[in-house]
This record gives C-alpha cells, structure tokens and sequence, in this order.
C-alpha cells in the first residue's frame, strides 16, 4: 500500500496548530435536517483527537453542487446542527472560507480545542478548478491538512488534493480505515477474492467489470446487469430490464474473464413477475431459460443464492457493490438478503474479509442486517465505484509520501 502521513505522525500536542480538516459533509436532508448521519460519525474521531489535543479545528465540506455560487439553501450553515449533535461540542459556523472573517474567527474567536465550520467549498469556482491561487488562500489559514474525506477524493478540487500541496499533509482516521480496508480487499488480498457486482446497468458499471475479471477468480453478477450477460449468451429474458446493445461488450468481457482464470458467475434460477409491484400476484421462481415473454426478472432464485454463497465460502475476501434484485421492494430483496447474511457470518466466523460500498450497497446490506458484521462498509459513493475501476484518486494521491 502507497504510504501516506497519519495523525500519528503529529506531535501528541498540537496547541498552537490550526488543522484544516477536510470532510463530507454532503448529507441527505429533509426538511432542514440530515436523514443519515453516518458521514459525521466517520469523521467524528479525527475531529475530536485534533480538537482533544488542542488544535482549533476549521472544517472544509462541500454541500450539494452549487456550481461556483452561494446559494443560501446550500450553505454549510444547514448542517451545523447534525454535526453538533453527532460530535456533542459547539461548532462555530464561519460564513466565508478565506479572508478577514476567517482571520479573525481562528485568531481571536477559536481557542484551543474549538472546532469551525467553513462555508461550502463549491461556492468558489476555486475549488472544482483546482486552483492553486484558491488553495494557497485557504492554506494560509492553518497550519496542517487533514483528508477525512475519502468519498470525495475522486475529486481533484482545491480541499481535495490541492491543499496536500501547500500545507503538511495527513490521512484522517476516517480514511486511514478506508485505504486499509479497500487495500485488504483488491490492493493485496488473500485469494480467492470475490466480487459481487450488481445494480441496474451493465453500461454504469463498464469499467469496474473489465478491472475486476483481472483481480479477482469470481465475478458474481446480479442485478439488471446479470439480465443483459444472460441475453448476450442467447438467453431470452423477457420485459427484464435488459442492455442488449451491450451483448458484445459484455462477450468480450466473459472472454477476458476466461482468459484470465475468472469465473462469472450468472443465475440459473430467477424470480419473475409479470408487474414491479411488492408480492404481486404473478410471482413465480422459474430456471432462467423458462422466463416468459411478458415476465421481467426481478431477483436471483433460491438455487442461484445456495450456489454463490457455496462460492463464498471457498473466497477469503469479498468485495461488494451493488444489489442482487430490485431490493427496495419485497419479496425481490430476497437474495441480497440471503448472501449478504452468508457473507456477514462467514466473516464473523474469521474465513472472509468482506468490504462493500456505494450508497444502495450500503442500504442494501442495512435491510438485511448484515452491516455491522461485514469487516468494512465504504459510505463513499462515486469514489468507492472509482476505486474498483482501479483509477487513481486525487486526494488519495495527494497524501502519498
Ligand atoms: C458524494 O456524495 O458521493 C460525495 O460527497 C461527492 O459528491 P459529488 O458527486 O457532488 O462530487
């Protein structure tokens, strides 16, 4: 694994410091307030031990995308109080991110041990510009840079990896876990790995396959996805949700998987049901060569799931993003239910290291309980699908020493 600083690395007193610590903070929100916390409880250790060795902590979050401009319902101003409640500390909200206001709040306002909150980094075109000008402003306002935020460090943005230039950088504890879990599973991983790939479209997903069939000995796909390898190899799937123009591309992928000694794993039985509603009247389980033309495949079979957990227990590490069926409705959560319970005791019982993410993973495996018991769950959504197409993430980068 890439080496990078951590806050071990720092002296154990840090009065006198002002960490700039970058976090997500993109919440989702209803009616003013965050539905899911999660994000906050990541960063909440990493912002706590600055604080609790007595630097004055200035937060950095993007909210939303405004696009360059303030907009007032995208103010980070919106989220103060979750992330007050989540840490149990006051935090100061700072409506600027350079300048007099923020001179003036960390010199005179902010003691040791206090925590602030910048205004959203988007609402400068600096930020998503990665400009060097913007980055060295806000640099000059601290005197160290934390990366908590590893679900936006596919971004190359100032906050993101442009600060990691003008300041000593440093990895989180957030994302110190996140780089050693996500090395564990594909960076050098105990074999056999394998990897579950499923959600709606094989098109969204392209380059995470063609990654994987050259990392990992089993290839388990579900989902819409799993409907478009079964059309490519001749096989009608009915009204499913289905890419047919992607047959040859996805050929030309089970070639390379054979190629490269990766087995593909696609059901042999289906659930189907002539309606997307929850337990319609039309349900029936059928092999997949048996899948009328007026049925849609809306989960894995029974069959198919006793086979891939049998999988699973010969793998020493999973890697997981994407549902089996369309689990948001019953009975087709089914067998994202089934195997991610397989995978969850098989890791409790020491055989796997299972790592998933991406926002419907993590709901996903939530629905069947299977969260608290998989080794580790990303909460990070674009730069989890980044990392498993292998590209090199800028904030990651930028720590690397
Ligand atoms: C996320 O919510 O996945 C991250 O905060 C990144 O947000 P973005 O897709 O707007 O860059």
């Amino acid at each position: 694994m890439a080496k990078f600083k951590t806050l071990d690395d720092l002296p154990a007193d840090l009065t006198g410091e002002v960490a700039l610590v970058r976090v997500d903070l993109n919440l989702p929100m209803k009616d003013g307030s965050a539905t899911d916390v999660t994000r906050v409880e990541a960063v909440k250790p990493t912002i706590l031990e600055l604080a609790g060795r007595g630097a004055k902590v200035l937060l950095l979050a993007h909210f939303g995308r405004p696009g360059g401009q303030r907009s007032s319902m995208l103010s980070t101003s919106m989220v103060v109080g979750d992330v007050e409640a989540v840490l149990g500390k006051e935090v100061m909200f700072i409506p600027e991110i350079t300048g007099p206001v923020v001179v003036q709040s960390v010199e005179s306002i902010l003691r040791a041990g206090d925590i602030g909150l910048l205004d959203n980094t988007r609402f400068w075109p600096g930020e998503e510009g990665n400009d060097p000008n913007f980055a060295q402003a806000i640099a000059a306002h601290g005197t160290l840079y934390v990366n908590d935020a590893f679900s936006a460090a596919h971004r190359a943005h100032a906050t993101t990896e442009g600060l990691a230039h003008f300041l000593p950088a440093y990895a989180g504890r957030s994302m110190e876990a996140e780089l050693k879990a996500l090395d564990a599973a594909l960076g050098a991983p105990q074999a056999p790995v394998a990897a579950v790939v499923g959600g709606a479209k094989v098109s969204t997903k392209l380059a995470v396959l063609e990654h994987l069939v050259g990392k990992v000995q089993h290839l388990i796909i579900g989902g819409g996805m799993a409907n478009t390898f079964l059309a490519a190899r001749g096989v009608d799937v009915g009204k499913s949700l289905c890419e047919h123009d992607l047959a040859e591309t996805v050929s030309r992928i089970m070639d390379e998987a054979d190629k490269a000694g990766c087995t593909v794993h696609l059901p042999y039985d289906v659930v189907v049901a002539k309606e997307f509603a929850a337990n319609p009247a039309s349900l029936r389980t059928c092999n997949v060569h048996e899948v009328a033309l007026d049925e849609m495949i809306l989960d894995l079979g029974p069959q198919a799931v006793e086979a891939l957990a049998d999988v699973l227990k010969t793998c020493r590490t999973l890697v997981w993003n994407g549902p089996l069926g369309a689990f948001e409705t019953e009975p087709f959560d089914a067998a994202t239910v089934a195997l991610a319970r397989t995978a969850a005791a098989l890791t409790l019982e020491g055989s796997l290291v299972s790592v998933a993410g991406g926002g419907d993973t993590v709901a996903a495996l939530a629905q069947a309980g299977a969260s608290d018991d998989f080794t580790y769950i990303s909460t990070a959504g674009g730069a989890f699908l980044e990392w498993m197409e292998g590209r090199e993430l800028p904030g990651v980068s930028a720590l690397e020493s």
